[in-house]
């Protein structure tokens, strides 16, 4: 849009997908590109507003006028998000963040030997990093904004996972072949935690970018 409706606002937005190293060469990982957080940083910048885009893992231009902070871990991203977060009028949270990681890093390349079963991949948990910013962390008046990429049930695991983070808006779009994880279009349906659905067509990453902008600059008037 060409209104300025974030001038004066700071926002912070998470891009890509974290990777949680096993060895020097080997990572645990997911399909995100960056896209969909890079045009929600795009998409503010051009209204206005100061973005911090906490970046993980994206092979990507940087946004002109956008401050990228490059990450790999989601303990890196949690903690590059928690600061910027800090005096920030909203977050949004479209990064792909590993849900566990590995127990063990092993500083030397793990080696096959001859003859033996692949040992299993002992996991952890990582931090929730959205429930703590909407939580226990969230300045007043901080919109905050998740999304979930979701394969069946996708309204009611989008309520679910909304109430569970207790975040503002949640964005839930339909793991597809022509959308979501690294295509140029995505196709959304925006839950508010006041009950509203707000559906987006499938279209480029920018609209729904847009989209979710003019929510949350509804919600900071
Ligand atoms: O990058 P692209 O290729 O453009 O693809 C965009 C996208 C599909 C990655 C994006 O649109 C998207 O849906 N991102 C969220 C992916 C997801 O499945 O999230 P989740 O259901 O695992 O997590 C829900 C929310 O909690 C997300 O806002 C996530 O950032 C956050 N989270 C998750 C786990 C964790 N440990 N900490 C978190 O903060």
């Amino acid at each position: 849009g060409l209104a300025q409706d974030l001038a004066g606002r700071h926002v912070v937005i998470s891009a890509g997908g974290t990777r949680e190293p096993l060895d020097p060469v080997r990572f645990l990982g997911n399909r995100s590109s960056g896209k969909q957080g890079y045009a929600l940083a795009r998409s503010a910048a051009a209204r206005g507003a100061r973005v911090t885009l906490v970046a993980a893992n994206a092979a990507l231009p940087d946004p002109a006028g956008v401050d990228v902070v490059p990450v790999g871990t989601a303990v890196q991203l949690r903690e590059a998000v928690l600061k910027a977060a800090a005096d920030a009028d909203a977050v949004v949270m479209a990064a792909a963040v590993a849900d566990f990681r590995p127990e063990t890093y092993a500083a030397g390349k793990i080696k096959k030997k001859d003859g033996q079963e692949p040992a299993p991949i002992a996991l952890v948990r990582n931090p929730d990093i959205l429930a703590e910013v909407a939580g226990d962390r969230r300045r007043p008046a901080q919109v905050v904004v998740g999304f979930a990429a979701e394969t069946d049930d996708v309204l009611a695991n989008g309520r679910a996972k909304l109430a569970r983070k207790g975040c503002d808006l949640l964005v839930v779009n339909e793991v597809g072949e022509r959308k979501t994880f690294g295509s140029e279009e995505n196709e959304a349906v925006v839950l508010g935690a006041d009950g509203s659905e707000t559906p987006v067509p499938y279209g480029p990453k920018e609209a729904l970018a847009d989209t979710v902008w003019d929510l949350v600059a509804a919600r900071l008037s």
